[in-house]
């Protein structure tokens, strides 16, 4: 996988030297027990909701491999919640250890490891993050983004599409997991489908920030994000020149995240915004 590790320069550029070599091992790892075979060890807020052994392996090595690097930071992983860290230092690694739990279980090739790092508490609202790594084993891709220095896919810088006519937007978007929300997203999409290109719903929240960062896309919203769904991924797509944001300015948060080209994602918030209040969301 290709390497590197911020321009010099960046005062953020050893975080993600850490960030990107943990996750590129991370990844690896994950993608060799998923050669050998997934099993699912739980499921958690659903049925649909599981998590397989390979989550908590490559959680605990990441941890493991943080707290050797820098033992002062504090830590939020999607796996271990109830042993969240603050830290000493100011600084907080957010980790998503397999984004995408639904395609790795299946073989799909879009699942990833997703790390940043954010000066702060583990809270979205409030933290400012610093630098992100996402990588996507199954095909060898690693999204990176330092604060202010710009987003990359390996070595080439990412820029998000220019504005558009929603009806010429392809929009991705994600569903929750629970069946009584899933049918309200659905009231949602029965009204936006006819007025977009298209919609897309690759099932790895990490990977539709950074396609939009790379112009794969040309916005992606869901709700229901955690932190650890967003927070590497929303800095490589704000890098890339993206609005990332909850409703009426709001960071992202639970109850809403959209990213696009600042443009596009206000006429697109403004119509989402009124099918979610329709739809009950
Ligand atoms: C999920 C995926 C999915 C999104 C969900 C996330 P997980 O993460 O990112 O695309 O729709 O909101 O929870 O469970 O695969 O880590
Ligand atoms: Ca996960």
């Amino acid at each position: 996988m290709p390497v590197r590790s911020g321009p010099v320069g960046d005062p953020n550029r050893e975080l993600l030297g850490l960030a990107r070599s943990i996750a590129v091992e991370a990844a690896e790892l994950a993608a060799k027990r998923r050669a050998e075979g997934v099993t699912v060890a739980a499921s958690k807020s659903s049925a649909e909701d599981i998590v397989t052994f390979a989550d908590r392996e490559v959680e605990a090595f990441i941890r493991s491999s943080l707290l050797a690097a820098r033992p002062n930071d504090g830590f939020l992983g999607e796996e271990s919640t109830e042993s969240a860290s603050a830290g000493t230092s100011g600084l907080t690694w957010v980790v998503d250890p397999i984004d995408g739990t639904v395609n790795y279980l299946y073989g799909i090739p879009a699942y990833n490891v997703s790390i940043a790092v954010v000066e702060g508490e583990a809270d979205p609202e409030t933290w400012h993050a610093l630098a992100g790594c996402v990588v996507n084993p199954a095909i060898g891709e690693v999204f990176t983004a330092t604060d202010a220095r710009g987003a990359f896919l390996g070595d080439t810088a990412l820029h998000v599409n220019p504005a558009s006519d929603l009806s010429q937007a392809l929009v991705a978007t994600g569903f929750a997991y629970s069946a009584e929300v899933r049918a309200r997203q659905g009231l949602v999409l029965s009204k936006l489908l006819p007025q977009v290109r298209d919609i897309r719903r690759i099932g790895a929240a990490a990977l539709d920030l950074c396609y939009v960062a790379a112009g794969r896309y040309d916005a992606y919203f869901e709700r229901g994000l955690k932190p650890w769904d967003h927070a590497a991924g929303a800095l490589i797509a704000r890098e890339a020149g993206a609005h990332v944001g909850g409703f009426d300015g709001s960071p992202v948060t639970a109850d809403f995240g959209l990213a696009a080209e600042p443009v596009l994602a206000a006429r697109l918030e403004a119509i989402v915004a009124d099918l979610f209040r329709e739809a009950g969301l």
